[in-house]
């Protein structure tokens, strides 16, 4: 058997493997050899070689142990902020009225495109190791607020790099088709073809991209644009994701499944015939009640038409400066319950197993389990349900990345 690098003793375990609430396992050990899990379960299984080769012996103490946090969606990487939208929106401005006249998106665009690449990676970093110090190990990071070539790989190289400065694992999403750019006003079409034909190939020469996102709304791009892009990810052998249903319902969802897309993100407004769509094509449904809440919707995700159809649910913060300034995936557990109804079990595999698929990532990442990467996280709570119950007051002992506590 390999050398073991380290083994935790003492531990309960929710391996978030399905079947089983939360994946218990009392008085739980886990052995990490070369970076990934080589054995979990129950201490009174632990073959004694295991035991004998570890190197370092962690003693949980009874504390609970859960997968390394994904936040699957996330646009932390801009310049600026809109603290001045909220103010207008709180005096009666909406969303789309102010993406409407220039602002919303377009603004966040121009104070990207004003900045350079150590002005991004310097505003961003904070945001990193918060959503980090809460137990995020794996994260999504989109472009989208660049919309020119430059920008766009301006962007995705600021995330490449934070996945070599930090311990933390990044994926990219190229979110070219996120606004239309002013100098494209009118021009949407040409703007899509800019998109597939020149910006999307670059990026993927660069090898900047691990997906391909889109905006589908109302004001965001039409299905037929949509259906454009995917197209020319497709032929480029990237898979596909989709901002879909937020506003209005553009079967959005159901064209994203289309395409075995990994996820379509919102879905306030979701048909039926979308979740079938999605059920049919395993495409994971991710939920952002950040957005909700600070946008301050009413009309929820239909949760419960999702169960229905099995359709697996990811929860994500959604950082962005417009319609969710929030990086703490803590305060989405609990908003996904309180807001969406889920369950607390339902909220963890929401950063943990379901994000993963949500990442293309089910191989590697969201459970406990022989085989996967050795992230997880140390908890002082008594039971895995109060990770969503409480708010403000992180229970994180420690973060641990490919087997390395930080
Ligand atoms: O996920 N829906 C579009 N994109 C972002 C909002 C971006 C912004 O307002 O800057 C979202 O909510
Ligand atoms: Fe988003």
């Amino acid at each position: 058997m390999a050398s073991v690098d380290s083994l935790w003793i003492n531990a309960r375990l929710a391996t978030m493997k399905p079947g089983t609430r939360y994946g218990t396992v009392e008085g739980g050990a886990l052995a990490v050899s070369n970076g990934v899990i080589s054995w979990a379960g129950p201490q009174s299984r632990l073959p004694s070689e295991v035991k004998q080769r570890a190197r370092v012996i962690n003693d949980a103490c009874g504390a609970w142990i859960t997968p390394g946090l994904i936040d699957c969606h996330t646009h932390l990487i801009h310049g600026g902020n809109r603290a001045g939208e909220f103010e207008r929106r709180l005096h009666g401005a909406t969303y789309e009225e102010i993406a409407r006249s220039g602002g919303g998106i377009l603004s966040t665009v121009k104070a990207t495109r004003d900045s350079d690449h150590e002005t991004l990676l310097r505003l961003a970093a904070p945001r990193l190791k918060a959503l980090m110090n809460e137990g995020v190990t794996t994260v999504e990071i989109k472009s989208g607020y660049g919309l020119d070539l430059d920008t766009e790989i301006r962007m995705l190289s600021v995330a490449r790099e934070l996945g070599r400065r930090y311990p933390v694992t990044v994926r990219t999403s190229f979110l070219g088709a996120h606004a239309l750019p002013a100098e494209y006003a009118g021009g949407a079409d040409a703007y899509i073809d800019f998109v597939c034909r020149t910006v999307m190939p670059e990026i993927k020469a660069r090898g900047l991209a691990d997906a391909v996102d889109a905006f589908c709304d109302t004001i965001g791009f039409t299905p037929e644009q949509t259906r454009k892009v995917f197209e020319a990810a497709t032929r480029l052998g990237l898979p596909v994701k989709l901002h879909a249903e937020q506003l209005s319902n553009q079967e959005g969802a159901a064209l994203a499944a289309d395409f075995q897309a990994l996820s379509a993100d919102h879905l306030e407004h979701l048909s039926e015939s979308g979740a079938r769509a999605m059920a049919v094509n395993g495409v994971t449904a991710v939920l952002l009640p950040g957005a909700f809440y600070f946008l301050r919707e009413k009309r929820l995700p239909p949760v419960d038409m999702l169960r229905r159809h099995g359709v697996p649910m990811a929860l994500s913060t959604d950082c962005n400066p417009g319609s969710s300034p929030i990086t703490s995936i803590q305060l989405m557990l609990n908003m996904g319950c309180t807001f969406f109804g889920l369950t607390p079990e339902e909220a963890l595999a929401g950063v943990t197993r379901n994000a993963a698929s949500a990442l293309g990532l089910s191989g590697r990442k969201g459970t406990l389990e022989p085989g996967k990467d050795a992230d997880f996280i140390v908890w002082d709570i008594d039971m895995p349900s109060e990770l969503a119950y409480q708010v403000g007051l992180n229970p994180c002992l420690q973060v641990v990345f490919g087997g390395e506590p930080t």
